[in-house]
C-alpha cells in the first residue's frame, strides 16, 4: 500500500487526521486528506463552546461540514469532545450543582443524538486528571460541583444517547507507565470495567516533545490498558522536531500501536506543519508545501507500506 490509510487498513487499523473546517476549501489540503487518511477528528468544531455557545442553543453547521466530508469519503469520524474543562463556554462555568448536572447530560444527549450513527468513537471525557505526581482529579468545574462521580455519570449518559458509538476517555501525559497520572487513569478504567460502567476505549493524545519524549515503556502502557478489555487509540499524535530523529520517534509509536492488537487506530493532530497548534514547530507528517517528510516515510514503512 502506498498511503497511510491503505497501509493501516491492511493491518486492520484506521489512520486519521485532525481537520479544521476552515481549510476544507483548500485543494491541496483536501486532496492530501482524501488520499492519505481514513478517519477524521474535528480539531475544534465539536467542542462544547463551538456546539453550544449559549445554553440549549446548538450550532452544528461548521462541525457538520467536517462530518459530511468524512461521510462522503467513507472515512470514520472521531467525536472530540463532549465534556472538557477547556473550550467550555462561560455560561457553564457559572452553574451550580444541579444545573451543571443537567447541562452536562443535556449537552451529551443533544450532541450524541445529532451525530448518532456517524461517530465511530467519542471522547466522552477529556483531560480530567492533574499532571504531576498527585494522581488527583483535575480541579475543574465538573469536579468541584459534581464530585468524583461526574465521569461515570457522563459515560452512563453517553451510552444511552448513542449505544453504537465507542466511548473513550482521552488524556495526555499518560504514556509513561510509571507516571502517577497514567496510574490514576488506569485505576479509573479498571474500576469502570470491573463495575460495568460503560467505557470502550482510552485515547492517548501523544503530543511529544523533548520535555515529554516517547517513553521506552510506551508499548507496556498501551498493552496494560488493552488488557483491561478496552481498545486503545493514539488520538492526537504530533512530535516536535524534524528529520530522522523525529521520523524514528514516529516509527516507534506506530510500531507500538501495531504490537497491541487492541490499538485500533492512530490520529495525527493536523496535516501540514504550518497548521499545527504548535506554531513555530514542525511536528506533523507533511511540510508546508504538503511534501511527505521523513516522518511520513517512517510511519508508512512501519505500517508495512512503501
Ligand atoms: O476561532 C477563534 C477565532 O475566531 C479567533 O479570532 C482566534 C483568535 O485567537 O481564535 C480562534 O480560536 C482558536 C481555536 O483554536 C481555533 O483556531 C483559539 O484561540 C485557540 O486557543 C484554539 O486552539 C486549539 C486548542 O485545542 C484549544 O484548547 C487548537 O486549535 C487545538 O489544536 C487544540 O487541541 C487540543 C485538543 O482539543 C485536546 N488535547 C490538546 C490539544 C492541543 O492543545
Amino acid at each position: 500500500a502506498s498511503t497511510l490509510g491503505a497501509a493501516a487498513a491492511e493491518k486492520g487499523r484506521y489512520f486519521g487526521a485532525a481537520v479544521a473546517a476552515n481549510h476544507l476549501g483548500e485543494s491541496t489540503y483536501v486532496s492530501t486528506l482524501n488520499r492519505e487518511f481514513t478517519s477524521v477528528t474535528a480539531e475544534n468544531e465539536m467542542k462544547w463552546d463551538a456546539l453550544e455557545p449559549n445554553r440549549n442553543s446548538f450550532q452544528f453547521a461548521t462541525a457538520d461540514r467536517i462530518a459530511s466530508h468524512a461521510r462522503g469519503q467513507g472515512m470514520k469520524l472521531r467525536g472530540h469532545t463532549l465534556v472538557w474543562h477547556s473550550q467550555l463556554p462561560g455560561w457553564v462555568q457559572n452553574l451550580q450543582t444541579n444545573d451543571l448536572r443537567s447541562a452536562m447530560n443535556n449537552h451529551i444527549n443533544q450532541v450524541m443524538a445529532h451525530y448518532r450513527g456517524q461517530i465511530d468513537s467519542w471522547d466522552v471525557v477529556n483531560e480530567a486528571f492533574e499532571d504531576g505526581s498527585s494522581g488527583a482529579r483535575r480541579n475543574s468545574v465538573f469536579q468541584q460541583r459534581l464530585g468524583n462521580g461526574w465521569i461515570e455519570e457522563a459515560f452512563r449518559t453517553a451510552r444511552q444517547a448513542d449505544p453504537n458509538a465507542k466511548l473513550c476517555y482521552n488524556d495526555y501525559n499518560t504514556d509513561n507507565w510509571s507516571h502517577a497520572k497514567t496510574q490514576a487513569v488506569y485505576a479509573m478504567v479498571r474500576d469502570f470495567t470491573s463495575r460495568g460502567v460503560p467505557i470502550d476505549c482510552v485515547g492517548f493524545q501523544a503530543h511529544f516533545n523533548s520535555g515529554n519524549p516517547v517513553p521506552s515503556n510506551y508499548h507496556t502502557t498501551l498493552q496494560n490498558f488493552a488488557d483491561l478489555g478496552v481498545d486503545v487509540q493514539i488520538t492526537e499524535l504530533d512530535i516536535a522536531g524534524s528529520g530522522q530523529q523525529q521520523a524514528e520517534q514516529y516509527r516507534g509509536i506506530t510500531q507500538a500501536c501495531l504490537a497491541v492488537s487492541r490499538c485500533n487506530g492512530i490520529t495525527v493532530w493536523g496535516i501540514p506543519d504550518h497548521y499545527s497548534w504548535r506554531s513555530g514547530d514542525t511536528p506533523l507528517l507533511f511540510d508546508r508545501n504538503y511534501n511527505k517528510k521523513a516522518a511520513y516515510t517512517a510511519v508508512l514503512e512501519a505500517l508495512g507500506g512503501s
